[in-house]
């Protein structure tokens, strides 16, 4: 059995995680993080925070900080709203840290080695008051194409043209507004991209067959359009000091040490953690080692093209990734997600208006898989009134109290298995069945679609059944139908874990059982629907999902913004 390594995309420091970013990638690799570890494998997973670049530099600035200070802070704050989303990473690290600059040298200078790095000189521009050389979405100025004044020098947004920044009429700026601004060269390191393409190809070509469609494609299109050396190294004082002779004063680009931060963050949780295994038993294509990357589309062709890469030019025997779950973009009420425009809701306030397994279950159940998909608070309302409160929250309570209150709190007796239990116990069969298949697959909607028609099961089980009627005449076939019932609630939690951690707690909590660790390895319904014995006490608790109601949304929406005008 191989051991799985999950990574999600690392967000970067500077960034206010909206329910995109949640479902793009971070959750998706925590449900199948969970999925795997329950379904007993060894599992690693790993996240953190991608914090070089300017970005960092001038959000720190914005706030008078310091870099350091300013990215430690961030790192805190993004790390609470993953707790509070119940991610079960196994480390969330730092892409700053000692470890990962150990490992960035460690490739860097392989790569050197091998004869993938060439010096060239570039021309960029310099910000005289600002005492930096600007990136090019850092200079502002007047597009050529349609007059718009706000142009940024690597896209007009109001017209959409790609530009060169010298291209603006009266560039600025956009740090400090100064015009003070003049063309200087500066030379830098490249990696060789074309030179390493024979083996890229090559190795891409074993992924054709089963990487889902959005990831293939966008990297066949990269090779398509032709690679071309890539800029490894910024004239910025943030980031980690290029270890070459005459390139002291620069910084690796960020894009080139965050995706090697995978490396890193596993290196710091092993310095970090002692009982834990070598970093290499993670890293080293020999150690049966199935490691599968999570990201949205932007982020893919650094992952299947540049990092690739970046590791096939060591020659050394680095672990690349197996299988990568691309994903499309979530907007929000038809249009963008803006935190300076107050528009859309952020993974932090999320968690203040429902319990995140509302946004768990709702965000993988409409993950934008192969096009993107519009959130709206319509839509959640009704997947948490339909599906949650409707389907499942409802089946529980109606189960416990109906026990209760006709038979005792305690689980009944169980009976003799009639016809109509065969055939739940087969549909149901079909349905897990279905549901392990598309979970090992990763297509996460058709997953959430057999977790839901299994909780239908039981609705329609306990509509035929009529335990409510058949109780009149025989008290003991009324018990046992509730016996299957209430086994029904623990399967439904077991099953349900890998999405909503905590409802499922809850609804073992009515037993005092504990979720187990592996308790889907080897799942056959035809033990598990015998699990819970006649006898056992229960609690009937409090309902798992409030209804959300139509006044509820008409606020949700006026407090979030509504769609883009
Ligand atoms: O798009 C982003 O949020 C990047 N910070 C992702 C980096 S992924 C990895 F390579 F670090
Ligand atoms: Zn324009």
């Amino acid at each position: 059995m191989p051991k799985i390594l999950v990574t999600s995309a690392l967000p970067y420091i500077n960034g206010v995680p909206h329910l995109g970013h949640m479902v793009g990638c971070l959750l998706p690799s925590d449900v199948y993080a969970r999925f795997m570890r329950m379904s007993g494998y060894e599992v690693l997973y790993i996240v953190g925070t991608d914090e070089h670049g300017t970005t960092s530099e001038v959000g720190a600035l914005k706030e008078g900080m310091d870099v350091a200070q300013y990215c430690l802070m961030n790192h805190q704050r993004h790390l609470k709203t993953y707790q509070d989303f119940n991610l079960s990473f196994d480390f969330f690290g730092r892409t700053s840290s000692d470890q990962n600059k150990e490992m960035t040298y460690q490739i860097f200078e392989a790569l050197d080695k091998n004869g993938f790095i060439e010096e060239r000189t570039i021309k960029q521009i310099y910000s005289i008051d600002d005492q930096m050389f600007l990136a090019d979405r850092y200079i502002t100025g007047t597009c050529p194409y349609c007059g718009y004044d706000k142009a940024r020098g690597d896209q007009c947004e109001n017209c959409t043209k790609v530009l060169e920044p010298t291209d603006l009429i009266n560039p600025k700026s956009a740090i400090s507004g100064s015009a003070h601004l003049e063309v200087r060269e500066s030379k830098h390191l490249f990696l060789n991209l074309p030179k390493i393409e024979p083996q890229l190809r090559e190795w891409l070509k074993t992924k054709e067959a089963y990487w889902p469609d959005v990831a293939y494609s966008i990297a066949l299109k990269w090779l398509k359009e032709g690679l071309e050396p890539r800029c490894i190294t910024r004239d910025l004082k943030w980031g980690f000091p290029v270890p070459k002779k005459g390139y002291e004063d620069k910084v690796f680009y960020v894009w080139f040490d965050a995706p090697i931060g995978y490396i890193g963050i596993t290196k710091q949780w092993a310095d970090e953690k002692p009982d834990s295994r070598n970093w290499k038993d993670w890293w080293q294509e020999d150690k049966d080692v199935y490691y599968v990357e999570f990201m949205g589309k932007d982020n893919v062709p650094y992952h299947a093209i540049t990092f690739p890469a970046t590791l096939l030019g060591t020659g050394e025997n680095y672990k690349k990734v197996d299988y990568l779950k691309g994903c499309s973009y979530l907007t929000y009420e038809g249009g963008k997600f803006s935190k300076s425009e107050n528009r859309g809701v952020f993974a932090a306030d999320a968690v203040t208006e429902f319990a995140p397994d509302y946004w768990r279950y709702f965000l993988m159940s409409n993950i934008p898989e192969s096009s993107d998909t519009s959130f709206t608070f319509d839509l959640f309302a009704g997947v948490v009134n339909k599906d949650l409160n409707g389907v499942l929250g409802n089946f529980v309570s109606r189960v416990l109290k109906m026990t209760a209150s006709k038979l005792g709190p305690q689980v009944p007796e169980s009976g003799t298995m009639t016809e109509l239990e065969n055939n739940l116990l087969k549909s149901l069969d079909e349905h897990i069945k279905l549901y392990f298949k598309y979970m090992n697959m990763l297509e996460f909607r058709k997953a959430l679609n057999e977790l839901r028609a299994i909780w239908v099961e039981g609705n329609n089980y306990i509509t035929a059944a009529e335990p409510w009627v058949v109780i009149k005449q025989d008290e003991k076939r009324a018990g046992a139908i509730l016996n299957v019932c209430i086994n029904l609630i623990r399967v439904f939690a077991v099953l349900s874990a890998p999405v909503m951690p905590e409802t499922a707690q809850k609804m073992l909590d009515a037993f005092g059982l504990k979720l187990s660790s592996e308790s889907l390895k080897n799942f056959d319904i035809n033990v598990e629907i015998k699990a819970l014995k006649g006898g056992m006490p229960f609690e009937v608790g409090n309902t798992l999902f409030e209804r959300i109601s139509p006044e509820r949304i008409v606020e949700l929406k006026a407090k979030y913004g509504s769609a883009q005008s």
